[in-house]
């Protein structure tokens, strides 16, 4: 027998349907519910509330697991390629060796961007943070490539993620006042965003292994993460029927702040002040539980995480290694490894489960990398892609979606006469 909650309101007794996932994920549904007992239910920040029904990824945060369509992260990341995994979160399935060719040959020859769109470069200034370039180039896209045709969706799915690449590697050269690099065939995803980021006219550029590998496993740990902010404001501008694009643009926006995907900037950002004053580590945890402060520690925390975040285990060996492979010594690492022994055994810390999550060290990969602070927003981006568009597709492919449109309880005033402007004091 189908399992059934029941809500008790005024004394009278509603039954409701319960939907029951994969993984024994229980979820009461209160879609009709407002029809018979006139109620809502209240839940800021959607702590609590499922927005959808969805196949893509799953996670436990009280056990800490992360897999994509079924696979474990842990896997993924170990073996597999960055676009192998974008294929199998937009297609469900991992591709076969001729699906994934073709896939790879796609996001190789569409990576251009149109001679007239790089003018548009120009008109940003060089001081312009690469998200709000990244953001308007890729709504900027649906200018060129409208969906005309019954396949315009696959197409512009392609388009998109070939060219993002590039989008975000000129973003950065724009920064630098450096040409723009070209795309170069030969190359596969990872090293050709490289070569983008960082070839000059003047002098030959060999994409090095170390920092390609690096880079893929960095988009795999952030390809996907169900309904987190960026990917529910996917959802929700993809429910109007918005165009790729203009929901991707908006993904994009999402993503930017402090508390979700614009965390890895400011993780470096808290590194370096707290090196700057002298390495200091518990002045700043003190700080962070000084509810009068409103200082936090960047990179700690999760709203669905309440044990180790998967990414953050990986991407801490990942450091390590990465790091030692090109010889880089960063006092960062030093400070991030203190930072996280120490908030780990405070009580605060215990307390509220805040371990590191994606954010903490992802940085420090990063800066070995080359990739300066105010790119980090990007690159997380650039993983998260696939994972949007996979969310995008099946949210178009549902035929029982329905435009996104949250009730609210109004707390504002009662109803009153205007009052005429001369009469106000
Ligand atoms: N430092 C200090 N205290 C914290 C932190 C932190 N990083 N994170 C949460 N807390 C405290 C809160 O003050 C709160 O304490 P209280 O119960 O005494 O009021 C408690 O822990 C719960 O925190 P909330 O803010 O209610 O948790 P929420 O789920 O709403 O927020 C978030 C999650 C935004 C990630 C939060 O932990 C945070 O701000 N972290 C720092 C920013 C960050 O690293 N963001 C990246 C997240 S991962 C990602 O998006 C890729």
């Amino acid at each position: 027998m189908d399992k059934t909650a029941k809500v008790v309101l005024d004394g009278q007794e509603y039954e409701l349907p319960v939907v029951v996932g994969t993984e024994d994920e229980v979820g009461i549904d209160i879609s009709k519910f407002r029809g018979t007992s006139g109620a809502i239910t209240l839940d800021s920040g959607y702590a609590n509330t499922g927005s959808c029904k969805s196949e893509i990824c799953f996670i436990d945060g009280e056990k800490g697991i992360l897999r994509y369509r079924g696979y474990p992260i842990e896997q993924l990341a170990e073996h597999a390629k960055f676009p192998e995994v974008a294929y199998l979160l937009i297609n469900g399935e991992l591709p076969t060796a001729a699906q994934y060719e073709s896939f790879r040959q796609d996001l190789t020859y569409h990576s251009m961007i149109h001679e007239d769109m790089k003018k548009f470069f120009e008109g940003f200034r060089h001081t312009a943070h690469p998200m709000a370039i990244l953001s308007a180039m890729v709504t900027s896209l649906s200018s060129y490539y409208p969906e005309v045709d019954d396949d315009a969706d696959d197409h512009n799915i392609i388009r998109l993620l070939a060219k993002v690449k590039t989008v975000a590697a000129y973003a950065y050269k724009k920064s630098i006042g450096q040409p723009f690099v070209q795309p170069q065939n030969k190359l596969a995803y990872c090293a050709n965003f490289l070569h983008m980021m960082f070839a000059v006219p003047t002098e030959p550029y060999e994409v090095d292994p170390v920092l390609e590998d690096a880079l893929n496993v960095l988009l795999i740990l952030h390809a996907d993460h169900e309904q987190n902010c960026s990917t529910s404001t996917v959802r929700m501008v993809g429910s109007s029927q918005a165009n790729l694009y203009a929901s991707m643009s908006a993904g994009i926006s999402a993503l930017w702040g402090p508390l979700h995907g614009g965390a890895n900037q400011k993780v470096i950002e808290m590194l370096n002040m707290i090196q700057q004053d002298g390495g200091g580590i518990d002045k700043y945890v003190a700080k962070a539980k000084d509810k009068s402060d409103p200082f936090r520690l960047f990179g700690f925390g999760h709203r669905v995480y309440k044990n180790f975040d998967p990414r953050a285990t990986i991407l801490r060996k990942s450091a390590e290694s990465v790091l030692d492979r090109l010889g880089v010594h960063d006092p960062m690492l030093e400070i991030a490894r203190q930072l996280e022994e120490v908030a780990l055994k405070d009580e605060y810390f215990i307390e509220r489960n805040l371990y590191p999550n994606v954010d903490f060290y992802s940085g420090i990969i990063y800066r070995a990398m080359g990739i300066p602070t105010d790119m980090f927003t990007v690159m997380f981006a650039l993983g998260r892609l696939p994972g949007w568009i996979a969310h995008w597709k099946e949210l178009r492919n549902d035929p029982s979606s329905r435009i996104n449109r949250p009730r609210q309880i109004y707390t504002g005033a009662g109803e009153r006469d205007y009052v005429g402007i001369a009469d106000r004091g």
